[in-house]
């Protein structure tokens, strides 16, 4: 055999897909979305550094169960989930501080297959903190990051390099509207070849009251998480909204079985986005939507997968059936 020098990979790479598209995608956004007879705004523009922050906060709540539950799933179902799929590089959408995605790289790591991990999100320091992290934590493991949006983005997301694993955890899913959902579950499909897994993460429907709280706690986090929004169109856009005159609104919608996060205005008020030369009135107690956060039951999400060209293969959640981890592959 002749003697080649071998060229290690370069341990992290991030690529951007914005390329300074961010802030017209959030002007677009805004522009649509405040001039509607039912104001509402995208949830991915909660997570701008301070936002990403505070989701961190919310994650440790007491009333949050979402991400302790799934955690403590993953716990149990990690090794069984790599035996099942061979995986060796995983894909995360939405990864934030990729904390609870540490037990499927250990998991790949004892089964001997790890070899790389390609985070997807749309806030840069939340990837780059975790991504620096990682290369230091999993030695030989390669990290292509990829700042993007993933409704729009996924076309950037590398060719695979061993048998693939995409994970969508936290039921970020979830903070879509049904045809949204179902689309990007399509493009995901597009991801996997016929040996690759999806593993996606949902929070469950469950009493109006445990779900209220979870996502209106005591400690005031999510009512400064969603009042971020503003704080995010006041520094990019020039807005002069007034967050003291918003108060945050979490209610069940138990005929769509979703949460539905909105800003409610506290008296009425005029807004001007300067950057965007946008003037919105708001009506005293008139209520914008933020986020909706679906909860699901195993046959609708049974539903939106086979709708999405996938099948479930696996299905695993807590004794209290709070939240569930579906495994899916091409149908
Ligand atoms: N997966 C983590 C974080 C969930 S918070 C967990 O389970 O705890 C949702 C994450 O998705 C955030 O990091 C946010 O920046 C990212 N996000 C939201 N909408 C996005 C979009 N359209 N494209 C890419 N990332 C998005
Ligand atoms: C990221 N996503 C799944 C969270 C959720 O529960 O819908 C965002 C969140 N909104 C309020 N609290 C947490």
């Amino acid at each position: 055999m002749s003697e080649r020098t071998r060229i290690a990979p370069v341990p992290l790479r991030v690529d951007h897909a914005f390329e300074g598209a961010g802030t017209r995608t959030l002007a677009d956004d805004a522009r649509d979305g405040l001039t509607k007879p039912f104001k509402d705004l995208p949830p991915k523009h909660f997570y701008d550094s301070r936002g990403a922050a505070l989701f961190e906060q919310i994650c440790e709540l007491p009333e949050y169960y979402p991400t302790r539950t799934e955690r403590a799933i993953l716990e149990q179902v990690a090794d069984e989930i790599i035996a099942q799929t061979g995986a060796g590089e995983l894909v995360e959408l939405g990864s934030g501080s990729a904390t609870k995605t540490r037990l499927l790289l250990d998991a790949m790591a004892r089964a001997g297959t790890l070899e790389r991990f390609v985070p997807v999100d749309v806030t840069e320091s939340a990837v780059r903190a975790s991504a620096a992290l990682l290369i230091e934590e999993y030695p030989g493991l390669v990290v292509h990051a990829l700042i993007g949006d993933f409704e729009r983005h996924l076309d950037r997301v590398p060719a695979a390099c061993a048998r693939r694993l995409v994970a969508f955890l936290g039921g970020t899913i979830g903070n879509f509207a049904p045809s949204a959902r179902r689309r990007l579950l399509s493009t995901l499909r597009t991801l996997l070849e016929d040996e690759d897994h999806l593993l996606l993460g949902t929070d469950l429907v469950k009493d109006s009251a445990t779900l209220e709280a979870a996502y209106d706690d005591a400690a005031g986090i999510t009512a400064q998480f969603n009042l971020n929004i503003l704080h995010v169109l006041n520094r990019e856009l020039g807005a002069n909204f007034d967050t003291d005159q918003f108060e945050h609104v979490a209610i069940f919608d138990e005929t769509n079985e979703w949460i539905e996060m909105r800003l409610r205005a506290r008296k009425a008020q005029t807004v001007r986005l300067a950057a965007i030369d946008l003037t919105v009135e708001f009506a005293a107690g008139e209520e914008m939507r933020t986020e909706i956060s679906a909860k699901f039951t195993r046959e609708r999400l049974e539903a939106d997968l086979a709708a999405s060209g996938l099948e479930l293969v696996g299905w695993y959640t807590d004794e209290q059936s709070r939240f569930a981890l579906s495994l899916a592959r091409p149908a």
